[in-house]
């Protein structure tokens, strides 16, 4: 229901330019000549397709997003382009269909452990072999969050702000995504803005794996 009222009440919440995520996921696609391969994508919680839309623009690609929000994917589905599909699901209904890439921004963090673990066990299932992972969630670090609202009891860094909202160290990202080999795990400071006309400021943890198959 919060992310329902959310996209109701404020449509493009967080503008129509791409997330941070979206933005290093393009930059790393192109410097590493990863542009024109038709690759196939997937945006897990992608909410009205900022970064689906983003990549696609820029890179040579069939992009599926996907959104538990009903009202986001309407939005999503504003913008009609080719090889760009919508889809209003819960990600623990993809099928095994297999992706190059799967890039997921701001999701994370609002998954409670043992949806933490199922997202992890989708991930693990549906990545190609040298398939990449691009992930942003909130760290404990983050300045604008971290410590406000309820803290959730026996979970470490999880509090009820609004919405249930946790937030990473580094030793555990390492830990959960420990089936990829992780090319990069850094901290990113960034301000986002808001159709509100706030702008919040961030730390989010990057991370950016392969799924090496031996
Ligand atoms: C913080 S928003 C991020 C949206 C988008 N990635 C972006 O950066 O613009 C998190 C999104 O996850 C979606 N969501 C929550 N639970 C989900 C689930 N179980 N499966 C798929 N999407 C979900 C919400 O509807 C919301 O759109």
């Amino acid at each position: 229901m919060f992310w329902e009222n959310k996209y109701k009440n404020e449509k493009f919440v967080w503008g129509e330019n791409p997330s941070e995520l979206g933005k290093i996921t393009v930059q790393y696609l192109k410097s590493n000549n990863l542009i024109n391969k038709n690759l196939e994508l997937l945006d897990i919680g992608c909410g009205y397709g900022r970064d689906v839309l983003y990549i696609s623009m820029n890179i040579n690609c069939k992009i599926l997003g996907i959104d538990s929000s009903k009202e986001a994917i309407i939005l999503a589905k504003k913008s009609k382009k080719k090889d760009i599909e919508f889809r209003h699901c819960d990600f623990k209904d993809l099928d095994d269909t297999k992706f190059d890439i799967i890039t997921s921004s701001n999701f994370y963090q609002i998954l409670k452990k043992q949806e933490r673990n199922a997202l992890i066990k989708t991930i693990s299932k549906i990545l190609k072999p040298n398939g990449l992972l691009f992930l942003s969630t909130l760290s404990v670090n983050d300045p604008e969050h971290f410590g406000e609202g309820i803290p959730i009891s026996g979970e470490p860094n999880s509090y009820q702000i609004g919405t249930y909202v946790h937030f990473c160290t580094y030793d555990e990202l390492k830990r959960d995504f420990n089936f990829l080999n992780i090319e990069k795990l850094y901290e990113h400071e960034y301000y986002e803005p808001r159709v509100t006309g706030d702008v919040h400021h961030h730390i989010s943890w990057i991370l950016i794996g392969k799924n090496i198959v031996t």
